[in-house]
Parts: C-alpha cells; sequence; structure tokens
C-alpha cells in the first residue's frame, strides 16, 4: 500500500502518481488535500508519513511545490526516511543505497514526465543491504539520540 499526500501545487502530479500506481497494480491511500484551496503541507505529510511509520503503508510519495517541505516534514517523523529527487539516477540510488520509504517530488520544478519515470524507478528498485544497511542502522541511531562520534 503506497500512501499518496500533497499540498495545493501539486494536485495534478499527485493524479498521475495515481494513475502510475493503477497500471503499476500497486494499491494506495489517498491521505489529501483534494483541492486547490491553499493549506499547509506539514499536515498532509504527517499522515502519509505518519501510515509509513506506523506499517499502514508500506512507502509514501509526497509532493508540493518544490518537494522541499514535504520532505522536510516527513523526516521529522520517527522512522522515515524521505528523498527528494530531481532525478532518475537519485530516484534509484535512494532506494538501493538509503532504502528511502518516502519520495518527494516537485510539481512546480520537475516536469511531470520525468516526475513519472522518477516515481517509476523509485517503486521498483530494491534496497541492496549489505554496507548500505550499515548505513541505514547508523541514520536510525542518530534518530534514537545516540552520539556517534
Ligand atoms: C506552497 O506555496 C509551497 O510553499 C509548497 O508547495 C512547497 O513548495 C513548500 O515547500
Amino acid at each position: 500500500m503506497i500512501a499518496l499526500a500533497c499540498d495545493h501545487a501539486a494536485l495534478e502530479m499527485k493524479q498521475m502518481i495515481k494513475n502510475l500506481l493503477n497500471e503499476m497494480g500497486l494499491e494506495y491511500h489517498d491521505y489529501g488535500t483534494f483541492t486547490e484551496d491553499s493549506c499547509d503541507y506539514p499536515i498532509f505529510a504527517a499522515r502519509a508519513a505518519g501510515a509509513v511509520a506506523n506499517g499502514e503503508c508500506d512507502r509514501a510519495i509526497v509532493i508540493c511545490g518544490t518537494g522541499i517541505g514535504m520532505s522536510i516534514a516527513a523526516n521529522k517523523v520517527k522512522g522515515v526516511r524521505c528523498a527528494l529527487c530531481g532525478d532518475v539516477y537519485s530516484a534509484e540510488m535512494t532506494r538501493r543505497h538509503n532504502d528511502s520509504n518516502v519520495l518527494a517530488l516537485g510539481a512546480r520544478v520537475t516536469g511531470i514526465e520525468v516526475a513519472r519515470l522518477i516515481a517509476k524507478t523509485w517503486l521498483s528498485t530494491e534496497f541492496e543491504g549489505g554496507r548500505h544497511a550499515r548505513r541505514v542502522e547508523l541514520i536510525s541511531k542518530i534518530e534514537a539520540g545516540e552520539n556517534l562520534g
């Protein structure tokens, strides 16, 4: 199950992602927003990222104008590793190396077809584990307040 969230700047891109998920046969839950009325992106980021953190959803895609606000907000949720991607290489590598569980996109900065390829790549790339698992574990330790030295 993929959690989706956007603000008023990204309704069209969220619809494109829904179409992609339908094509890929992946289920999703849309946590809003649903209208073009101006809204506060952290509320929607928290809903989608929270759904990943509590296990309701496997991963999430969050979209705002730049993707920056959504990514900052999502990364405040414990257990979330949100990657803001504007290119396909980063989308592949953040799955392979960072095991990112939330993807952020910027609807006002990334073309819709590029965003489609980014999302498709991110959704279909697996984590490599190995030495990268150790590094992801270190990120979790930072989150837990441990001093990495
Ligand atoms: C909304 O105007 C805009 O600030 C928002 O979509 C996002 O870009 C924030 O980071």
